[in-house]
């Protein structure tokens, strides 16, 4: 979808779609509506008081203009009770209306800025959440569809007539488009097959993603990995016939920075469990237990776009977690790059082990900060939901940024406790730690094993397996996967638009 601004009435664009808006409960529209609604012979008004209307946050309906103004049909998109108003609600009502102009066929579709006006929000954050809702609201994945369905709207025209604002929209737009568009990468990669997306395939993409947008890269192949010490991820990776890659992607800002934020995806390619086997219908989903990788990925492609004054290294440590003659077995002992042992008393618990090396990894490279994103718990589901992400962190200062980045970006954080006296769970009898510490607090254990891998440094674990994969549309994305932690990572290493 191209995205562009422009200074001028609506009552003067040509286009197939215009959307405006409606706050719930509002039987006079005025503003921007109120206008098109006086163009239209008060067609608005009408319907919102023959068919009932409401304005509900979602809610979009549609009105033909039959030549009154250039624009050939207008979609009112509700934005909810004005209480609630935030960017989380233009990013849905904008989703919704788009959704329907592409449902009308439109190529062209012209919008207001929800909640600029009447709202009072400031331009430039409804600029970037009216994009980003569009964009990410019509993501339709149709790769492996021999006739695809459906209709992709080819351009977005914000439209403003108070010249001043131009700046600040035109500055939001082009950040919620970059956004977005890693958002949809994202989920491009984690709809994906497993047998396509396997660990060659992340690397391949980091590869091509550094030659196009300049950013250096590293691929470790399964000798550099035992090489190194990695015996935590490389024991993940046995029992898979597909190959391992350690995947180290950098951005350095044009000004040298003396600040290094590590950002750390999970790469689980496939989660059978490996020895400790899943259920089938547990297993059904596990294609998306790369959706941490996937997110770190793909934000640096937007990261390289926006060139922060920060030097950045995404890091991945991809394969399969597979079953075979080769596999992990439930008490084997593994040493991580670090030192430490581990004793797998659970193979299914493998995320932590390859985090346990990326951290490591991450630290030895000289990183300030790390953040890490993984599918690590169905605990952490349970929990919170797929609404948002646990968040665990060892620093106060790095928290409240997140959960302030979380808020901006819709990616929301939900702090969980490192709770200390949980260790006791995962201490074996055998080795320095185990993978596993019972069912009952879970995703805390999950999160205390790897906080053994951060030397102390400022790092947070986002166990993020609720948002990663929908089954069920939130008002924004629909069924799959969500690209859940792309927008929060843009906002945390680049700050706001
Ligand atoms: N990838 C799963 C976690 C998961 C579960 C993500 C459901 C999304 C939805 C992870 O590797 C896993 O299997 N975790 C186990 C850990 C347990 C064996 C300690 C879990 O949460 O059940
Ligand atoms: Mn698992
Ligand atoms: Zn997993």
């Amino acid at each position: 979808m191209q995205v562009s601004n422009i200074t001028a009435s609506i009552l003067d664009v040509a286009c197939d779609v215009l959307i405006v808006n409606l706050f719930e409960g509002v039987t006079c529209p005025g503003g921007a509506t109120g206008a098109v609604d006086r163009a239209l012979g008060g067609q608005i008004s009408e319907i919102i008081e023959r068919e009932g209307f409401e304005g509900k946050l979602g809610q979009v309906m549609t009105v033909r203009t039959g030549g009154a103004i250039p624009a050939r049909a207008v979609v009112v998109a509700g934005l909810g009770k004005a209480e609630k108003f935030d960017r989380g609600a233009v990013r849905k009502a904008s989703a919704a209306a788009a959704r329907r102009a592409a449902e009308m066929k439109a190529s062209k579709v012209a919008t207001i800025l929800h909640g600029a006006g009447i709202g009072g929000m400031p331009a430039r954050q409804s600029a970037q959440a009216t994009v980003e809702g569009a964009i990410i609201g019509t993501y339709r994945f149709v790769a492996y569809k021999s006739e695809p369905d459906g209709h992709d709207i080819a351009e977005l025209v914000i439209v403003d007539n108070d010249a001043s604002k131009f700046a600040d929209a035109e500055a939001g737009a082009a950040r919620g488009r970059i956004a977005a568009e890693a958002v949809n990468r994202a989920r491009d990669l984690i709809n994906s097959p497993a047998n396509e997306v396997t660990p060659s395939c992340l690397a391949d993409y980091a590869r091509r993603l550094a030659s196009e947008a300049g950013l250096d890269v590293t691929v470790l192949e399964r000798e550099d990995i035992e090489k190194l010490g990695m015996g935590a991820f490389a024991s993940v990776a046995k029992g898979s016939a597909q190959p391992p890659k350690f995947i180290v992607l950098t951005y350095t800002p044009p000004a040298p920075s003396d600040r290094t934020c590590a950002i750390v995806g999970k790469g689980i390619t496939f989660d059978s469990g490996g020895l400790s086997l899943k259920d089938g219908s547990s297993m059904a989903t596990m294609k998306d237990d790369m959706s941490g990788a996937a997110a770190v990925l793909t934000a640096m492609g937007a990261i390289a776009e926006i060139r922060p004054p920060v030097k950045v290294m995404a890091i991945v440590a991809a394969t399969e977690n597979m079953p075979g003659g080769r596999a992990t077995r439930p008490g084997d002992i593994v040493r991580a790059m670090n030192g430490k042992t581990i004793e797998v008393e659970n193979t299914d618990a493998e995320g932590r082990l390859t985090l346990a090396d990326a951290v490591s990894y991450a630290v030895r490279e000289g990183a300030d900060e790390i953040v890490d994103l993984a599918t690590l718990t169905g605990a952490c589901v349970v929990a919170l939901g797929r609404g948002m992400s646990g968040l665990f962190c060892s620093d106060t200062s790095l928290e409240s940024r997140l959960i302030e980045c979380g808020k901006a970006s819709g990616d929301l954080l939900w702090p969980l406790p490192l709770f200390d006296d949980y260790f006791e769970n995962i201490k074996s009898d055998v080795a320095d730690m185990k993978n596993t510490g019972g069912r009952e607090g879970s995703a805390i254990a999950g999160a205390l094993l790897i906080r053994e891998f951060a030397a102390g440094k400022p790092w947070a674990h986002l166990d993020i397996a609720g948002p990663a994969y929908l089954d069920k549309d939130n008002g924004l994305a629909g069924k799959g996967g969500a690209g859940a932690g792309v927008r929060l990572l843009i906002e945390y290493l680049c700050g706001p638009a």
